[in-house]
């Protein structure tokens, strides 16, 4: 398998949603494949990149503005970019979507309530009890994609390895992928 042009693969989604896991997973299959592939996280670029930002829109906006910056400049240069984040704003992906030529928006479609019940981080209990402000999802916004190119319904329980095959399918059936 191969490719001869840069694409960004953006997952989107709740907290707890399986972005990461996903997304990872991706990575990867992408490496087994002998691809040039970057991965950007919500949970590791924000210890870096955008570490001086908070949750508030603006912040999140500025965070999903330099991603997808770094996102475009290594997608234009060939390498496979796979990019996690909540991005629960329909503007900042529209935004993306203007920026980036190649841009595979992932919806991740996992119920709140099975991400609340997992809670793996333990955040949506804080967040219930107030002690973490404008958490998605429970006091701040999550503004569902209406048409992304690939929507993700069952990554609560459908074997990973079938979720990402899907995802592959469709990479090689619109040729990112030869
Ligand atoms: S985004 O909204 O700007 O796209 P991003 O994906 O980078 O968010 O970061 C989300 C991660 O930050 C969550 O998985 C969670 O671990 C952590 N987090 C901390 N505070 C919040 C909050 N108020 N809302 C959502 N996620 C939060």
């Amino acid at each position: 398998m191969e490719t001869n042009k840069g694409f960004v693969v953006w997952f989107t989604g709740l907290s707890g949603a399986g972005k990461t896991t996903l997304a990872m997973k991706l990575y990867e299959k992408f490496i087994a494949y002998g691809l040039k592939v970057e991965i950007l996280d919500g949970d590791t670029v924000r210890e870096d990149l955008t570490k001086d930002l908070g949750y508030s829109k603006e912040d999140r906006d500025e965070n999903i503005r330099r991603v997808g910056y770094v996102a475009k400049l290594l997608s234009k240069n060939g390498i496979i970019t796979i990019a996690s984040f909540i991005s629960p704003y329909k503007k900042h992906r529209l935004e993306l979507r203007k920026e980036i030529n190649n841009f595979i928006e992932v919806y991740v479609d996992t119920p709140i309530e099975i991400c609340e019940k997992r809670d793996i981080k333990g955040m949506y209990s804080k967040a219930k009890q107030g002690k973490i402000k404008n958490f998605t999802g429970v006091s701040d916004p999550y503004e569902e994609p209406e048409n992304p190119e690939i929507k993700i319904s069952g990554a609560h329980y459908e074997e990973i390895e079938y979720l990402i095959n899907k995802i592959i399918e469709y990479l090689l059936e619109k040729k990112y992928l030869i």
